[in-house]
């Protein structure tokens, strides 16, 4: 089992992909893009599928998500979506995209054991997200969750992000989209994990100004917090359901103890958490000429023990974590 100090349990794996991107997000990237990881740095399909099957077959993982930057830009995902449906225990496996791209792959996916997927898309309208992207993709995004809903990846979850002047005024329309299409709604709370550094705790959308917007439109029942479980987002009922939106408020109302993440980057990294400041190598143990599992299994153990209580932002002395979401994974 991955076990830490405060006895929280990892059940729930994030595996980065790539830290690339066709997007630009202004919460996320600068326009000119990053220094992407070099190629051999990156670990190869061989290496990734190595590592979930110990974690699933050692370490207690019951669910693998996708992760990236963008996961589709990598050429061998559905060939690992495919290898890791036929480990023992299989586990859950979703992916968080921005969509573009989904149309051509979504049933390849479904096909290979793919469960679930979350796609990002903060707007409704195409002006707005060339703004906040940076790129004119908003068509293919809407073609990507079609494609993936048509495909069985369902429930397709859609994660939004309110900014500030941008598109905080659009969270009824998206609901009322959202539930016409049968997507399940979240939105996340901006947190400080661009690259640029720009995120301010003043001027932030906080999931009361989220709840408060919804109201105008809609009747929101709390599910019991049993129902939330480990899960971040808190979710609501909407006009009495069946329908369901959530809200992922790491930042006003944080769930670091009930968390059951541990997360690994495109390069090998274990991070105990996405604020973390510290990671630990996995790669070099991966490639060692006597790479043992029962090793590489070790050195996960003892980073997850190492892991703190909370992500620290609260604290005055809160540091930015050198990675940004990209390079992390979502
Ligand atoms: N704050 C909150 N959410 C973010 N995402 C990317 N950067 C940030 C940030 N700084 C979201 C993306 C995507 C998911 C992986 O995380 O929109 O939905
Ligand atoms: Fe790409 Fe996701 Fe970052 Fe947007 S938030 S630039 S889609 S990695």
């Amino acid at each position: 089992m991955l076990i830490d100090t405060y006895g929280r349990v990892a059940t729930d794996l994030r595996v980065s992909l790539t830290d690339r991107c066709n997007l630009r997000c202004t919460y996320c990237m600068p326009e000119e893009g990053l220094q992407w990881l070099a190629k051999p740095d990156l670990l190869t399909d061989d290496e990734i599928v190595r590592l979930i099957r110990i974690a699933v077959t050692s370490l207690g993982i019951e669910e693998v998500r996708f992760t990236g930057g963008e996961p589709l830009l990598r050429p061998g995902l559905v060939g690992i979506v495919e290898r890791c449906a036929a480990l023992a225990p299989r586990p859950k496996m979703s992916l968080t995209t921005n969509g573009i791209g989904l149309k051509r792959t979504a049933k390849a996916l479904k096909e290979a054991g793919l469960d679930r997927v979350n796609v990002s898309l903060d707007t409704l309208r195409p002006d707005v997200f060339k703004t906040l992207t940076r790129r004119d993709r908003h068509h293919d995004v809407l073609e990507g969750l079609e494609a993936a809903r048509d495909a069985g990846l369902t429930p397709v979850k859609v994660n939004t992000v309110l900014m500030p002047g941008l598109n905080d005024d659009e969270a009824p329309d998206l609901l009322a989209w959202a539930v016409e299409n049968d997507y399940e709604l979240r939105f996340i709370e901006q947190m400080p994990l661009d690259a640029q550094h720009g995120w301010k705790r003043d001027g932030m959308i906080t999931a009361g100004d989220i709840l408060t917007s919804l109201r105008t439109r809609f009747e929101l029942t709390e599910e019991g917090s049993e129902q939330r479980g480990s899960a971040p987002a808190e979710r609501w009922l909407v006009d009495g359901g069946p329908h369901r939106v959530g809200v992922i408020a790491s930042v006003t109302r944080p769930f670091c103890s009930a968390c059951d993440r541990t997360r690994l980057t495109a390069d090998g990294q274990v991070r105990t958490c996405l604020f973390a400041t510290e990671e630990t190598d996995l790669r070099v143990a991966l490639r060692a000429e006597d790479s043992a599992d029962e090793e590489i299994a070790r050195i996960w153990k003892l980073a997850m023990w190492g892991k703190k209580a909370g992500s620290g932002l609260d604290d005055p002395s809160f540091l930015q974590p050198e990675r940004p979401m990209s390079a992390i994974g979502g």
